[in-house]
């Protein structure tokens, strides 16, 4: 042990040299775990007791006794240490005379190419494992293009368990410059090579009497200096509010964290949407008033005047102001097996701000992974997983954000699935695509309630979901005839038919059927404006789809009616023989039987065609709409 000061987990003053965030990357057996334990504890002392619980979980999982497993110092969790894999992301943190480290110990196992995305996003430098014996493996890969895209400034190759090929010199320098050449296309500002075995801690820490040809620095000689300048805080202000809280006085109190920058008491505050400004009134902590705050910093602020500022806003300080639109010009990572579909509706979460947004368009798209098949060039099929890919976003409104290259923290985003909650992506933001052709929505003398106001009820959407052979066309025509009878003005919409027209260039990929439900809902969304009770019959397998729609439209105005009829009595029905045909193959991707049906959660009504004649089960939509106060 050389005798500098450590302390795991404690916080620190900043060294000399500052903060330096770090990240490590590579496949599950590559040894990350191992030569973070081995760089903190030859670079000083580890605490006692923390040191004595490791030495005891080594023996159970090592019986044959080899001395402490270092990997063990960084795999927090139990579940982790009885599976042998690192699950999550551990951030730690240490100081030496120098500067302080936080270490975010991402996992290198297939399915968490998410944790490590996370963890390199607040990463000054990565290191990118190479086992020395194996070969670059492919998460090693997946995780440098990753750790580039996300804006990890330095990569340090470092070529570990050099002993098991007797720290060939060759070996290095083969490994060492592959690497190298791909890293060089991906614009890190440094790249350092190092041969090491982290068991042993040769080149570690000290360096190894077993590499006399290796001038470089070692891992911890490197980190100390590496320039780790801080970028949050060289960047604008930046503050995403978080919550907006009322004091007693009545005044508001903005809160949330720093972003990036610093403010103090008397600067000047800006929003993006509005013109005015104000200025800092107070700053403060649970701690009391502050001087100044920095990023990374919670804290609330009391301004001089009022702006009209709500939770999700950008508070900005002076400098560049951020961008503001609509229209997104993005990278994107697909976290997710079932893909990012082109044209559904996700959220999107850019610092405190959530809006919907959809890919308008795709661009070229890469997958860093040899053991994958190559990406497709269709600009139209989703964003699988593991894919990188350009892409167009269209937000339902403006997203006040700054282009990744000027602040990686307001610059970057995630897109949630509505439905499942799941992140389907995470993205940074390139710019602000071309606007449509300055298309703006005209105002018209007839208005929608004076159209209402002609027919006697009110409008709807009439929506009916579930699978083909359900019985959705003949309940639809059943309630269209009866409101018809009772001098209602109406429409029908049926899958079907408007696939002869309208949507005859679509298909049935998850993508068509998005698209297929996007042009549906906005023409239902016409009627609707026309003050018609307009019933559609679209299977809508998907409940993102059929959410949008239903965001189309004013509440109320939107009946999901589940046409709940089990696969079976679908396919014994089977009126068009497609069932049929799709059991024996000859019709590939139908709902149901290899394709899947997201059932609703919450309809308005729920009608099983399986037990309850279709005219039965069209009173119910009838009683439901005279419930509803639709018609009287
Ligand atoms: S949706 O999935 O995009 O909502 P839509 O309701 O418009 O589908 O059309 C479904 C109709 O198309 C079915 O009733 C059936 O007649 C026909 N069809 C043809 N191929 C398929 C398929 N692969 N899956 C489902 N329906 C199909």
């Amino acid at each position: 042990m050389s005798g500098r000061r450590i302390n795991l987990g404690a916080p620190a003053a900043l060294g000399a040299n500052g903060v330096l965030r770090f990240t490590t990357c590579g496949a599950v057996d590559d040894g990350k775990s191992t030569l973070l334990g081995r760089l903190i504890v030859d670079a000083g002392a580890v605490y006692e007791d923390h040191l004595a619980a490791v030495a005891k979980a080594s023996v159970a999982r090592r019986p044959q006794g080899e001395g402490l497993d270092y990997s063990l110092l960084f795999d927090g969790l139990e579940a982790e240490r009885e599976q042998g894999i690192t699950i999550d992301v551990a951030y730690r943190f240490f100081t030496t005379a120098n500067r302080k480290y936080i270490v975010a110990d991402a996992p290198g196992h297939e399915d968490h190419t998410r944790n490590m995305a996370t963890a390199a996003s607040n990463a000054d430098l990565c290191i990118l494992l190479v086992d020395a014996a194996k070969g670059i493996s492919p998460q090693t890969l997946r995780h440098m293009r990753i750790a580039a895209l996300v804006g990890v400034q330095h990569a340090v190759i470092a070529v570990n368990k050099m002993d098991l090929v007797g720290f060939d010199e060759t070996v290095f320098a083969r490994l060492a410059q592959d690497m190298s050449q791909r890293c060089a296309a991906l614009r890190f500002v440094s790249i350092t090579t190092i041969p090491l075995c982290a068991t042993s801690g040769d080149n570690v820490v000290h360096r190894s009497p077993s590499t006399p040809w290796h001038k470089g620095p070692t891992l911890f000689e490197h980190l100390e200096q590496v320039d780790g300048a801080d970028v949050a805080l060289a960047a604008p202000f930046r503050l995403p509010v978080q919550l907006v809280a009322r004091t007693a006085e009545g005044g508001r109190l903005y809160q949330g964290r720093i972003a990036s920058g610093r403010i103090q008491p008397g600067d000047e505050i800006r929003i993006p949407h509005g013109n005015r400004t104000a200025r800092v009134a107070r700053l403060m902590s649970i701690d009391g008033d502050l001087p100044e705050a920095l990023a990374g910093d919670s804290v609330a602020v009391a301004l001089d005047a009022e702006l009209d500022i709500a939770r999700g806003d950008l508070l900005c300080g002076q400098g560049p102001s951020p961008l503001l639109t609509t229209a997104l010009k993005v990278d994107l990572i697909g976290f997710s097996e079932h893909g990012v579909v082109k044209g559904r509706r996700y959220l999107l979460q850019c610092g405190a701000k959530t809006v919907t947004a959809h890919v308008k368009a795709f661009g070229p798209r890469e997958r860093f992974d040899p053991t994958q098949t190559p990406p497709t060039s269709d600009p139209s099929a989703d964003l699988g997983l593991n894919e990188i890919g350009e892409a167009t976003l269209a937000c339902v409104e403006p997203l006040a954000f700054d282009a990744f290259s000027d602040n990686r923290f307001t610059g970057s985003f995630i897109l949630v699935d509505r439905a499942t909650a799941d992140t389907v992506a995470a993205g940074v933001l390139r710019g602000a695509a071309i606007e449509g052709q300055g298309v703006t929505q005209q105002a018209m003398a007839v208005t929608k309630a004076s159209r209402v106001a002609m027919h006697g009820h009110k409008p709807a959407i009439l929506w009916f979901t579930g699978l083909s052979g359900a019985g959705k066309s003949t309940i639809a025509d059943l309630v269209e005839q009866k409101l018809h009878a009772r001098g209602a003005h109406t429409y029908n919409l049926d899958g079907d038919n408007l696939r002869l027209g309208l949507m005859s260039d679509l298909g049935f990929s998850p993508a068509d059927r998005v698209e297929n439900i996007r042009r549906a809902g906005e023409v239902a969304k016409l009627f609707v404006d026309a003050g018609l009770i307009v019933t559609c019959s679209f299977i809508s397998p998907y409940a993102a789809e059929r959410d949008a729609v239903r965001d189309l439209v004013a509440p109320g105005e939107f009946f999901e009616i589940y046409v709940d009829t089990p696969l079976e009595v679908c396919a014994a029905r089977d009126p068009k023989g497609l069932y049929r045909r799709a059991y024996s193959g000859e019709i590939k991707g139908f709902t149901g039987v290899d394709a899947p049906y997201e059932a609703p959660q919450a309809p308005e009504l729920v009608l099983s065609s399986a037990t309850q004649t279709a005219d039965i089960l069209a009173d119910a939509v009838i009683q439901r709409l005279l419930d509803a106060g639709v018609i009287f």
